[in-house]
């Protein structure tokens, strides 16, 4: 049976223990199989040792040992008890699949292009594509120039974890700007349906805003330009036309 989440809780179980060094525990664990099907495993240890459990596929208690079965044999016939562990399967099955479920979606990366200088490299420049607040795990941050893959001068941090499910990952490239390229940090991950493309833009968004400020106020300047040579070339043809007397 292949098992491919599994999720535990321990209960303690001590009723049948005689007080002094023992140390005996039960672990209640519930399972969903490849086949989507809940499974419900209770386990006894005593001092490590494995004593017995219940499977709920068998629907039964076992035991390892002569004395652990017959222990078994009666739990398997007490109504109550494997009412009980009938009730324990239920609850697996209703709050395993969507927790399987919840964990299984894939959550996008927040991706940030960033600029750096370097002055103790051979590149005078250093970009930085960011990964941030991703899941699951695994994902492909690659660097293109021109639409090419770059391997050299690129370095990259591994997966990290910020402790709450979520990952981030930086990636580093050193390199010589060159007029006209184009330089893309490619990203792969389970939430894109396919690579999703940054374009490094050497002029970010606040200096871009300058030149329209820049733009605007010299588009004006030429309004009241051209206004001031049309209305003093009138002037000037007024003149011509209707000479003082
Ligand atoms: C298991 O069940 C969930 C929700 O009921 C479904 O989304 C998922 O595809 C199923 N998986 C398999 C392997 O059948
Ligand atoms: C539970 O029982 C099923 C069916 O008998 C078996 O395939 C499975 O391995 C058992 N699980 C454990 C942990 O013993
Ligand atoms: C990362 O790249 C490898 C090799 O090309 C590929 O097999 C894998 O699916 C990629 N991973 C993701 C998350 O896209």
């Amino acid at each position: 049976m292949h098992v491919h989440r599994s999720f535990s809780f321990l209960c303690l179980c001590l009723s049948f223990l005689r007080a002094g060094a023992l140390f005996g525990y039960g672990v209640s664990r519930c399972q969903l199989t490849s086949t989507n099907e809940s499974v419900y495993l209770e386990q006894f240890y005593i001092n490590k040792m494995f004593l017995g459990q219940y499977n709920s596929t068998s629907g039964k208690f076992s035991g390892s040992t002569e004395k652990m079965k017959e222990i078994a044999d009666k739990l398997n016939k007490n109504p109550s008890i494997m009412n009980d562990e009938k009730r324990n399967l239920d609850k697996c099955k209703t709050f395993l699949p969507p927790a399987v479920e919840a964990l299984s979606k894939s959550v996008e990366p927040y991706i940030r292009l960033t600029s750096h200088n370097i002055v103790s490299s051979n590149h005078p420049n250093m970009l930085i594509c960011s990964a941030y607040n991703f899941y699951p795990k695994k994902i492909n941050v690659t660097w293109l120039r021109d639409g090419k893959i770059v391997t050299s001068d690129v370095s990259s941090t591994e997966e990290l974890s910020n402790g709450n499910w979520l990952y981030q990952i930086h990636s580093l490239l050193e390199y010589t700007p060159r007029s006209g390229e184009k330089i893309t940090c490619m990203v792969e991950h389970a939430s894109f349906k396919e690579p999703k493309l940054y374009d490094w833009d050497p002029m970010p968004q606040s200096q871009r805003n300058k030149v329209a400020v820049g733009t605007a106020g010299l588009v004006l300047g030429l309004v009241f330009l051209l206004a001031g040579l049309i209305y003093y070339k009138k002037n000037a043809v007024d003149r011509v036309l209707v000479p003082s007397s």
